[in-house]
């Protein structure tokens, strides 16, 4: 496995490795409020690693199409695509050899690295050849900034998201993240089926485990009995967020290490995915096995299945046009 390693440092000692293999977010060490350093993503120790084990798509780059396309079909202008069935009897996250798995042409920038790829005409079933940059930056404020931006040459659908998962008491440390305090900015959420694709419905959070518009720990209502915990397994829905251009859409705070993470999007939603899938049979980075919650994923995201539903913002993309995203994860303490 040849994939190229870059590290970003800024002013403040914060460190993350990058890799050109599937545009990976390997490590990011940020201080407690003490100025410990730990590494707070989840990942492995080395490329290999991630080729071994893509199930999780641990700090990946996902495209074409994050998350979930029902039965892998859908029609744009009048043709009808198929893609990759690899969840069951929909695709994920662009299909069996998605962005997460290709080898990133990647140079070092000012602060930051410059990642790009060039996804052939009719790559994983997706119309369009489409030309992927993507601009990880480390600033001095303590953020890695995401920056997407992609053209194509036929008109496709595109859904960009980095799929890092995070424990803020540094992976290793042998805590989970069921006490860390999650903040989602949202009102809604979209409602799945038992394949966790939408039904269209946007419920509110309101009375619902789904509820983050005041700190709620992640653990305190995993367990709920409501349907669609249970259909997810825990936490694995998207939310609505409101407003637009880039905004803080949640903050997470973990109180035994003080560390913070702000997140703030361009996009319209996102999916809190709290690492229900993660199963103990593989260990990473930290020396230890990866278990269920040990690490939470925000998705920042057009929505699931969009292709299929004309009333949620459109995923469509035509020649002439540049698709653009941007993403930051602020990493902070509390005191
Ligand atoms: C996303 C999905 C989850 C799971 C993870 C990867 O978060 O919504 O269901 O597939 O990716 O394991």
């Amino acid at each position: 496995m040849s994939s190229d390693q870059f590290e970003l440092t800024n002013a403040n000692g914060l460190r993350v490795r990058v890799l050109s293999y599937g545009g990976i977010v390997q490590s990011i060490e940020v201080p407690d409020r003490d100025g410990v350093l730990a590494n707070v993503a989840l990942g492995f120790a080395d490329a290999q690693g991630y080729a071994d084990h893509p199930g999780p798509y641990f700090g990946a780059i996902i495209g074409r199409y994050g998350n979930r396309i029902a039965k892998g079909r859908f029609t744009l202008d009048g043709a009808s695509y198929s893609v990759p069935l690899n969840n069951g009897p929909n695709s994920l996250h662009g299909g069996l050899s998605g962005f997460d798995r290709k080898i990133w042409d990647a140079r070092a920038v000012d602060g930051g690295v410059v990642l790009t790829l060039v996804s052939p005409d009719g790559d994983e079933g997706f119309p369009g050849e489409l030309s992927v940059t993507v601009t990880y930056t480390l600033t001095d404020d303590d953020e890695l900034r995401i920056d997407y931006e992609a053209v194509t040459d036929a008109p496709t659908v595109v859904n960009l998201t980095n799929h890092s998962y995070f424990n803020l008491t540094g992976v290793g440390s042998g805590s989970d993240v069921y006490g860390h305090l999650m903040q989602i900015h949202a009102d809604g959420f979209l409602e799945v089926d038992a394949g966790l694709i939408p039904s269209g419905e946007i419920l509110p959070v309101e009375g619902t485990a789904l509820d983050f518009r005041s700190p709620v720990a992640i653990g305190a209502r995993i367990r709920s009995d409501e349907a669609q915990l249970l259909l997810g397994g825990g936490y694995d829905h998207n939310w609505v967020l409101g407003g637009e251009g880039l905004r803080e859409v949640a903050r997470v705070v973990e109180p035994v290490s003080g560390r913070t993470l702000t997140v703030l999007t361009t996009e319209p939603g996102m999916q809190f995915y709290s690492g229900n899938f993660l199963d103990g049979t593989f260990a990473g980075s930290g020396g230890l096995a990866y278990r269920q919650g040990d690490g939470f994923a925000l998705e920042t995201q057009h929505f699931p299945d969009a292709p299929n539903h004309p009333s949620f913002p459109s995923t469509v993309l035509r020649p002439g046009e540049t698709y653009r995203s941007t993403t930051i994860y602020r990493f902070g303490v509390e005191a």
